[in-house]
């Protein structure tokens, strides 16, 4: 469902040259894997659950790294948004499961070779988490919010089942997404290697697209074959 690059992207744009590099990635995740099945409404609530307590490290890596680099003036545009996302979506697991929500749903290996890969991102100067923030924020703030609806109508979930895709507290939606494009092109503009952050994008897509998978193979009792796990070292 991406279309098109928006007016505020330039040619030297990192946001520009991260849709580019991952637009047929994108419409991959949206055709694979348990993502698939929330899209056509065919997902369950374990698949949802599942799918959410593994994306909940890859964001406490994403969170946690930019903070440590805050000061760092590549990425103190970003640290500027406390998005807090690992904080709502554990609120969410919690609604959903329980307190023991962790006990309760398998940290699968994709979900660990996701948080792992952000966790490498953000060695150095970080720079390549700006890549991981693109993927997951501005997916949260476009497509999330198609998600959201979704889940709304086939399962039922409330506000409090759906506190991922919930930043009124922080901004309006319209202006967030605007906002937060902006923060991570003037990330991108103080970075020194571009490519590195661009070709980051591809793996932080290909990441998802396996995690999407692996929680759909996981609820089908099918293990996953030993060449899935892109992301891992
Ligand atoms: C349920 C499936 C999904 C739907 C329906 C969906 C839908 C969308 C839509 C409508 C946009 C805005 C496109 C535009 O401005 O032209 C978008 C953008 C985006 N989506 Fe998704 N998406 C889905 C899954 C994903 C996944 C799994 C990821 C990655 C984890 C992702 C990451 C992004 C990113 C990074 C953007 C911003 C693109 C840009 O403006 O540069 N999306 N999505």
């Amino acid at each position: 469902m991406v279309t098109a690059v928006t007016a505020d992207s330039g040619a030297s744009s990192v946001v520009t040259a991260l849709y580019v590099r991952t637009r047929a990635l994108h419409l991959e995740a949206e055709r694979t894997g348990v993502v698939a099945e929330i899209l056509r409404g065919g997902a369950s609530r374990e698949g949802y659950a599942l799918l959410l307590r593994n994306l909940h490290p890859a964001y406490r890596e994403i969170e946690d790294g930019i903070e440590r680099h805050r000061n760092s003036p590549i990425l103190a545009p970003l640290a500027r948004w406390r998005l807090a996302r690992t904080s709502a979506i554990a609120a969410d697991l919690t609604a959903l499961a329980g307190p023991d929500w962790a006990a309760q749903w398998p940290l699968l290996p994709e979900g660990e070779a996701y948080a792992r890969t952000i966790s490498r991102a953000a060695e150095g100067d970080g720079s390549r988490l700006i890549a991981h923030a693109y993927t997951r924020y501005l997916g949260d703030l476009n497509g999330g919010l198609i998600v959201r609806r979704l889940l709304e109508k086939s399962l039922g979930l409330g506000a409090g089942e759906l506190s991922h895709y919930d930043f009124s507290a922080i901004a309006e939606p319209a202006a967030l997404k605007t906002d937060y494009r902006q923060a991570l092109e003037r990330a991108g503009a103080a970075a020194h290697d571009t490519d590195a952050i661009v070709a980051e994008g591809a793996v932080a897509f290909e990441c998802n697209i396996a995690l999407s998978i692996a929680v759909q193979r996981h609820l089908a009792g099918k293990p996953a074959p030993q060449s899935q796990g892109v992301g891992s070292p």
